[in-house]
């Protein structure tokens, strides 16, 4: 099936679509998703073949208001209680035991069901005007870098899907925080807009599964996030420019340009050290030097702390060499 991609604003008709078991991109705080009726396996069926992702690799459901919450899992711990007063709405994804209504292509078959309650004024009013959740996946094709505006899923899913909801560019602009429980305690499955320390400041200590092996969630795959360019993750942008001077490099700073290059064969990911303006402009600056020509791009590594822990994980899963 083909499609003519509309993009527009129009809430009603994106309900429309839904309400028929299509499916359409929607903005979120995070990146953008591709959204289906949770409660339809018809539709699940959609997204997994436009965004050619296994069936294996489950989906979050987004929901509402917290009392959706209690209608698609239970068991709810009070650690759990504790997150959710803290960061719903907001970028946190939480894994909880599943309720039979919620089917199973939708989690893959497994027993917890990914949550979340997302903070945007577009994707919120959607919700609201609906009587299912969404399951949606980041709106790109599987493992590709994810979209942070609308013209970002066009360029990656246009033919695909008949209509994306434009909210205009995400504020976050990385992919929510995964947290499941292991015997009761707190387990980050995805690094991402919510810092673990934020996460302990409130729920006491956390483990990050860092086991790349196993897809209890494939945003931990080793790779992932990538772009078609060859992408090169360093901590020693000089040493890494000399090494591939016969390339044609585009490169990826963060703070101010560097002396090695010409100014127009970088991006400045921010003038600042302030990792979440990092974050909010990191997919946007992939996608745009991802098109530009070049045969690698190279990225400085960033400070391996709060919001920097979470973008340096995207970058290493995008790094190719
Ligand atoms: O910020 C976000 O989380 C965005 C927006 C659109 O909400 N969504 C997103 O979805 O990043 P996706 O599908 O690209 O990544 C979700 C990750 C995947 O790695 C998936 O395997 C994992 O969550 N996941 C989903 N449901 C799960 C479940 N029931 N158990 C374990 N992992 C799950
Ligand atoms: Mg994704």
């Amino acid at each position: 099936m083909t499609f003519r991609t509309e993009t527009g604003t129009d809430i009603l008709r994106a309900k429309q679509l839904l309400d028929n078991e299509e499916i359409i991109a929607i903005p979120t705080e995070t990146v953008y998703g591709l959204a289906a009726n949770a409660f339809s396996e018809k539709a699940i069926n959609k997204v997994y073949t436009a965004k050619m992702r296994p069936i294996s690799n489950p989906l979050i459901v987004h929901v509402a208001g917290k009392k959706w919450i209690y209608e698609v899992a239970h068991e709810i711990s009070e650690k759990a209680e504790l997150l959710i007063e803290k960061f719903m709405p907001g970028p946190l994804t939480l894994l909880l035991p599943k309720k039979k209504i919620v089917p199973d292509i939708v989690t893959s078959g497994l027993p917890n069901v990914a949550i979340r309650l997302p903070a945007h004024p577009v994707a919120n009013k959607l919700l609201e005007l609906l009587d299912y959740p969404l399951a949606a996946p980041s709106a790109n094709p599987f493992g590709f870098i994810s979209p942070t505006t609308a013209e970002h899923v066009y360029s990656q899913m246009s033919g695909k899907i008949p209509f994306i909801l434009d909210g205009g560019k995400c504020t976050a602009g990385i992919e929510s925080t995964i947290i499941g429980f292991k015997n009761d305690m707190p387990v980050i499955y995805r690094l991402g807009s919510i810092t673990s320390s934020e996460i302990e400041d409130v729920v006491g200590p956390v483990t990050i599964n860092a086991d790349t092996t196993k897809t209890i969630a494939p945003g931990m795959l080793k790779k992932h996030y990538s772009p078609r360019t060859p992408l090169l993750l360093t901590q020693d942008l000089e040493q890494a420019v000399n090494k591939y001077a016969g390339k044609k490099i585009g490169l990826l700073t963060y703070n101010s340009y560097s002396p090695q290059l010409p100014e127009k064969h970088q991006i400045v990911l921010g003038k600042t050290t302030n990792m979440s303006v990092i974050a909010h402009n990191l997919y946007s600056a992939m996608h745009t030097i991802d098109n530009g020509g070049y045969d690698l791009i190279i990225v400085n590594k960033l400070p391996d702390d709060g919001i920097g822990k979470s973008i340096n994980d995207r970058l290493t899963r995008a790094s190719t060499l």
